[in-house]
């Protein structure tokens, strides 16, 4: 097997994001280690990592391009002090800290698409999918998946005009292992600041981020499309879809912009 180029994370801090680091060169997919992992008492903190996934996967049943070598495929066992009901911010929680990760690199370049898309000048470049495990204690498996040094010739066809790279969008490689501790250490902060005071104070930093308010959006609930202007979030991370005379609180669904600038 080869070496762990993230074993140095974490340095097997209790209770840190990165307090132990499974990796792999290729896998299936991290949630499904990460449930095995989590089913077995991993702590809270621990974190699935690989090179390439067989059958990575994204919200809605979507398939996750994920070629080896290149980008961030990660899965964070979450086991946080938060109310069941709460679990639902986790997602825009961690897209906080990957837009913080990434403006580290990259000033200016990352937004927040709501609900769990990163975006680079109008294209994705990572995805967030939060997983809740049956059971107690609360257990959630967070996946992220970020393009980082994928180029255009390596995405098939059919996502170039949609998906992006940080390598792609910055012209500079970009060191994995630090963006992955980077992230890491954002996203202990927030989950920290969510169990102690909730999503609240954090939401207007998801806000700063956002490239979806004031826009012109359509949202498939899975039933029923509904066309609106974006007024943001609420405390709770919902959004909020302004449109014939009434303000829309929608919790889940796939948001599609009218216009993309880029
Ligand atoms: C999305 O935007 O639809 C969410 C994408 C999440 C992809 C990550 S990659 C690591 C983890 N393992 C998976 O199979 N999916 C998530």
């Amino acid at each position: 097997m080869a070496a762990n180029p993230y074993r140095a994370i974490g340095h097997g801090k209790p209770g840190k994001i990165g307090c132990r680091i499974h990796h792999y060169e290729e896998i299936g997919s991290t949630q499904d280690i990460a449930q095995q992992l989590a089913l077995e008492g991993a702590p809270h903190g621990t974190v699935v990592i690989a090179e390439s996934q067989t059958a990575g996967r994204g919200r809605l049943g979507r398939d996750w391009f994920s070629p080896p070598g290149v980008n961030l495929h990660t899965t964070i066992i979450l086991k946080p002090a938060i109310a069941p009901g709460a679990v639902a911010v986790l997602g825009l929680v961690a897209g906080v800290a990957l837009a913080e990760a990434v403006q580290a690199i990259a000033p200016g370049l990352p937004g927040l698409k709501w609900p769990n898309d990163l975006w680079l000048r109008g294209k994705k470049a990572g995805g967030i999918l939060a997983q809740l495990l049956a059971g107690a204690p609360l257990c959630v498996l967070l996946g992220i998946g970020v393009n980082v040094n994928l180029t255009l010739q390596q995405m098939p066809e059919e996502l170039r005009d949609i998906a992006t790279s940080l390598l792609v969008e910055t012209g500079e490689p970009c060191d994995r292992v630090q963006f992955a501790a980077a992230l890491f250490e954002h996203l202990d902060k927030w989950i920290g600041q969510t169990q102690h005071s909730g999503f609240g104070a954090i939401a207007p930093l998801w806000e700063r981020y956002s490239v979806l308010t004031g826009k012109q959006v359509t949202v498939f609930d899975g039933l029923v499309r509904y066309t609106g202007t974006v007024k943001g979030i609420d405390q709770n991370g919902a959004l909020l879809l302004a449109g014939g005379g009434n303000v829309r609180r929608v919790v889940a669904g796939d948001v599609t912009l009218e216009r993309i600038e880029r």
